[in-house]
């Protein structure tokens, strides 16, 4: 068991990664049913924030019961970042993360994201202005180094943690291999015994299974794992994890019926969250994970794809039988969302004057 500030952890802990345009509160809030033990959200910009971009505003809210919830910040403007973190404090997240990891160009050309890992002295200053802003404890995302030529992250894991930082997350590769190639957990495994460090390691990167979850807790020994790719379309990981280390075998995958309640689930919050139109589209994006590998799975995305009302998608998910392909939705099955979506919690804004969007 280990704490971040006063927030306790289980042992061995499942984290789910923050992930642009996945990690928002309902994928959150599924991933926590389905026995996350910590959610981050996705990256936000601190310059967003800081000048009070409603885009960038809607990514702070969060609901009571995904608890304790990690709020990630991004950006190189030390000033921008510091007025962000105010920000941040008025969301009362459980921890604020900043990141020092993502490796597209338009971030890290500005300093932010991995492009810090070339600048160790701002990247100090960084989390200085983070750690003094916020009220709360304040963690770090990273990855190993920019490239294969300088990779500091023993000294740079030492640095953040006399700046306060009280958690590191390491994505084990660097900035320059992108998504490709391995992860590298033999680093983690050094960061653990060579970085002499007392603040939680959280692994990252190709944990992609209860058992190479498993095996990253093995093999590394770092305190808990974060959970990306694998997460997306299979929230079920956090659940099956738990199952495969009581019983030392994997649930077979959860069945159609399973899949099909959760993602309507999954839909209504999008909806109630997003408004229903922006919702219908978002969704759009999540069908081919969760039906990966399904008979049926193409028809029904292009049955999914020519309905724009909730109540229709519903209806026809609710409907659609795995070995239907040529499955014609009856009529006067009424699904209504609203019934639905009446049993679903809302995301609290806790910013004044932010009133939720009327969906
Ligand atoms: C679609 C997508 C979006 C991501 N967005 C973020 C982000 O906003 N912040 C961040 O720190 N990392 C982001 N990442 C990186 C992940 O958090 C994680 O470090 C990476 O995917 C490796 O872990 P995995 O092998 O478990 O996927 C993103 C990754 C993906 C695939």
């Amino acid at each position: 068991m280990f704490q971040i500030g006063s927030i306790s952890f289980p042992d061995r802990p499942v984290f789910l990664a923050p992930m642009e345009d996945v990690s928002d509160p309902p994928f959150r809030l599924i991933c926590k049913r389905l026995g996350a033990d910590m959610l981050y959200t996705e990256f936000i910009s601190s310059g967003g924030l800081a000048y009070g971009a409603e885009g960038s505003e809607m990514k702070l809210d969060i609901y009571d019961e995904e608890r304790p919830v990690a709020i990630q910040i991004f950006g190189g403007d030390v000033e921008q970042v510091r007025e962000a973190t105010r920000v941040v404090n008025t969301a009362r997240p459980d921890i604020v993360d900043i990141n020092f990891g993502c490796p597209v160009k338009k971030v890290v050309c500005k300093d932010g994201g991995a492009g810090i890992l070339r600048n160790i002295p701002k990247m100090q200053e960084i989390t200085a202005a983070v750690v003094e802003a916020s009220d709360y404890p304040v963690t770090v995302k990273t990855r190993l180094g920019w490239d294969d030529a300088s990779i500091r992250i023993l000294d740079v894991a030492r640095m953040l943690e006399e700046t306060g930082v009280q958690a590191l997350a390491v994505h084990a590769r660097t900035r320059s291999q992108m998504y490709k190639g391995d992860a590298r957990w033999a680093w983690l495994r050094r960061i653990r015994e060579e970085a002499g460090l007392s603040i939680p390691l959280i692994g990252n990167g190709d944990a992609t299974s209860p058992e190479r979850i498993e095996a990253m807790f093995d093999e590394t020994g770092v305190d808990a794992v974060m959970v990306g790719r694998g997460a997306i379309g299979n929230p079920w990981i956090f659940r099956d994890t738990k199952i495969f280390r009581e019983t030392g075998e994997v649930p077979p995958r959860p069945t159609w019926e399973e899949r099909i309640r959760v993602v309507a689930e999954h839909l209504a919050l999008k909806c109630e969250w997003l408004g229903e139109r922006k919702g219908v589209l978002e969704m759009r994006r999540m069908y081919g994970g969760y039906f990966k590998g399904f008979r049926g799975a193409s028809r029904l995305r292009s049955l999914i794809m020519e309905r724009e009302q909730v109540d229709d998608v519903l209806e026809l998910l609710l409907n659609f039988g795995e070995d239907d392909a040529n499955v014609a939705v009856p009529s006067g099955t009424a699904i209504r969302a609203t019934a639905v979506m009446a049993r679903l919690p809302r995301p609290t804004r806790a910013r004044k004057d932010s009133p939720l969007p009327v969906p």
